[in-house]
């Protein structure tokens, strides 16, 4: 019903699905060069994989995918067109140049005679710097995001003045908490590219100091996780119980959760900086005691999505105390990716409770674990969850069948396999100390000792494990491609049931979205003014002994305007020196 829309969200889908291909294809290439399986390339390019490999696969895939379902989101639930689709094209052209200057930035580092790279990692923090160009991009992606938000809120307040008395569709309220989310999160990376990085890669200052861009990124970097992570959750809450049969179980429990979300996701970045000199043990506390509530939304989620799955499976005349989930739709490739996503969600979660554990971080900081960790949660939970909802979605937005179901519910049970081999790899290899973000973690004249098997099994395990997940993302593309083969078809769109506990069922407050963005605004205050406010005491703004910027411009428009008052009126510098 809406075209513009629809195509709207495709094309957004169109860039996630080229990031994650290309995305995939640079993991496996370094799934195997680190193992010393097969070596495609020299090890001397492998951060320019590795950087081109994470920035395109959780900056590019899985916030394109936000951006599309959010669309598709924001337009069913209001049943209303965009205000103004000029400025819906715009964000997304925005978002589309950015990632593309960024991209291309990263891969110049292949051809050395360029002299442009950008092997910074997807967490770019100093002291790694890339090409001005590479900043450039997030930048203007990073503005092409906020347009977005604005105009979702946009829809919202064009809606809500047509229905004051309504409560917000579920779908709706899950896009605007996490876009409030969102704008707190990026205020720690605009600061840190545009005052710090950006003006360093340009040589306008000569120094920065890295402790603070690194409290900075990882104030919006963990933030960011829950940002890949509310797509999934939107689509375990609103979509999967329909697929299942049945409603979903709770409405109000749900805005409770995207609302803990909202509150917490940020006070707690410093947990990634558990090993950072310069930052006191009890900030580190409080970020690990704050990150332990995190758990509270996550349960609560495991909960009544199960719930409502179960109920599903009831209404379809499953019994019994587990003999229910027998009556589940589990041909469905949709179902079963969500269900095997939402699996290994739980698996991510208690890896992720040993990274969170300020003593035994330890043991797995920087180790092979933390990849392991997390290909769990955004690499299975989120991207097979995606994966999951495009077999559900994309015959709706393009009026044809999907070409293979059968080839869909292969593809979602080879990555699930391919996942178990590859992170378990990961996350024992991590336990005997295999350092992560190497090409050659093997140093010469040590050996890791191993408690059973041996490192050369792991690096099997992990290199089939690796090449599965790439067979898999070429199951994924090529059912799509070939789906626009099919006929087009009328009839394909969906509606979504009801929950069984509707929204009256809870307080009108939980919809007061200035209270909640207000209240998450003094917890982020709370919990990096005094870190904060200690890095830039003990070393700077830009670093013990560097050149401040700002005092730097200033000096040198000083110097360039007594140089031309010297010219001008043929007074020496001491002079004009003196009458400034
Ligand atoms: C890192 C393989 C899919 C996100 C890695 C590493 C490997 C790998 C081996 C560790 C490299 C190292 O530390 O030296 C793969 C394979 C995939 C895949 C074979 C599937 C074909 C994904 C997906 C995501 C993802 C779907 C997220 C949506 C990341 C990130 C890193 C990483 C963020 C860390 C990069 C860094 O340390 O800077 N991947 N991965 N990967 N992967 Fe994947």
């Amino acid at each position: 019903r809406y075209p513009e829309e629809a195509s709207i969200v495709r094309q957004a889908f169109f860039v996630a699905f080229v990031a994650f291909g290309l995305g995939a294809l640079f993991g496996v290439i370094q799934a195997l060069h680190r193992t010393d399986i097969l070596r495609f390339i020299p090890s001397t390019d492998y951060y320019t994989v590795l950087t081109a490999h994470g920035v395109l696969l959780v900056i590019v895939f899985t916030i394109f995918f936000l951006v599309g379902l959010f669309q598709w989101a924001i337009t069913r639930s209001f049943d209303r067109p965009v205000e103004d689709i000029r400025i819906t094209k715009a964000w997304l052209a925005l978002m589309s140049v950015g990632s593309v200057v960024t991209g291309v930035t990263i891969l110049l580092g292949f051809v050395d005679e360029v002299g442009i790279s950008a092997d910074v990692l997807f967490t770019f923090y100093a002291p790694l710097q890339a090409h001005p160009l590479f900043y450039a991009g997030l930048a203007v992606f990073l503005v092409g995001t906020w347009i977005a938000g604005a105009d979702w809120f946009r829809s919202w307040l064009a809606w809500n003045a047509e229905h004051p008395d309504d409560r917000i569709p579920l779908q709706a309220f899950v896009v605007l908490t996490t876009m409030l989310m969102w704008y707190i999160a990026t205020i720690g990376v605009a600061v840190a590219v545009l005052f710090f990085l950006l003006p360093w890669s340009l040589g306008l200052i000569e120094t920065v100091n890295p402790l603070l861009t690194r409290t900075l990124f990882w104030f919006f970097g963990h933030p960011v996780v829950y940002f890949w992570l509310m797509p999934a959750y939107l689509l375990w809450y609103t979509v999967l119980p329909k697929i299942a049969g049945g409603r979903l179980f709770s409405d109000p429990l749900a805005r409770v959760v995207f609302v803990l979300f909202l509150l917490l996701s940020t006070p707690v970045g410093i947990h990634h900086q558990y090993l950072d000199p310069g930052i006191a043990e009890s900030f580190k506390f409080i970020a690990m005691t704050n990150t332990m509530f995190l758990l509270l939304p996550s349960l609560l989620t495991a909960f009544t999505v199960v719930a409502s799955v179960e109920h599903g499976a009831r209404q379809r005349g499953g019994t019994g105390l587990f003999g229910w989930l027998r009556a589940l739709p589990w041909r469905d490739p949709a179902f079963t990716g969500m269900m095997l996503a939402g699996l290994m969600f739980a698996a991510g979660g208690f890896s992720g409770m040993i990274n969170a554990g300020m003593n035994i971080n330890y043991l797995v900081h920087n180790t092979l674990w933390v990849p392991g960790h997390f290909h769990l949660t955004v690499g299975t939970a989120v991207a097979l969850t995606m994966m999951a909802g495009t077999y559900w979605l994309w015959p709706q937005l393009t009026n044809r069948r999907l070409y293979s179901r059968p080839i869909g519910l292969l593809q979602v049970v080879v990555w699930f396999g391919g996942m178990a081999l590859m992170s378990n790899a990961m996350h024992v290899s991590g336990l005997y100390g295999i350092p992560r973000r190497t090409a050659e973690p093997q140093y010469q004249g040590f050996d890791f000792s191993t408690a059973f098997g041996s490192v050369a099994e792991l690096n099997v395990q992990l290199a089939i494990g690796g090449t599965l997940l790439f067979v898999s993302a070429l199951l994924f593309l090529a059912n799509l491609a070939f789906s626009w083969g099919n006929p087009t078809t009328s009839g394909l769109g969906q509606t979504l049931p009801p929950a069984l506990s509707g929204p009256d069922d809870s307080p009108r407050v939980l919809d007061n979205m200035r209270l909640w963005a207000a209240i998450a605004l003094v917890l982020v205050a709370l919990a990096y003014a005094l870190p904060l406010g200690a890095i830039v005491a003990d070393s700077g703004l830009f670093g013990p002994g560097g050149d401040a910027y700002p005092v730097t411009v200033v000096l040198n428009s000083v110097a360039v305007t007594a140089e031309r008052l010297t010219a001008s009126v043929g007074a020496t510098l001491a002079d004009v020196g003196g009458v400034l």
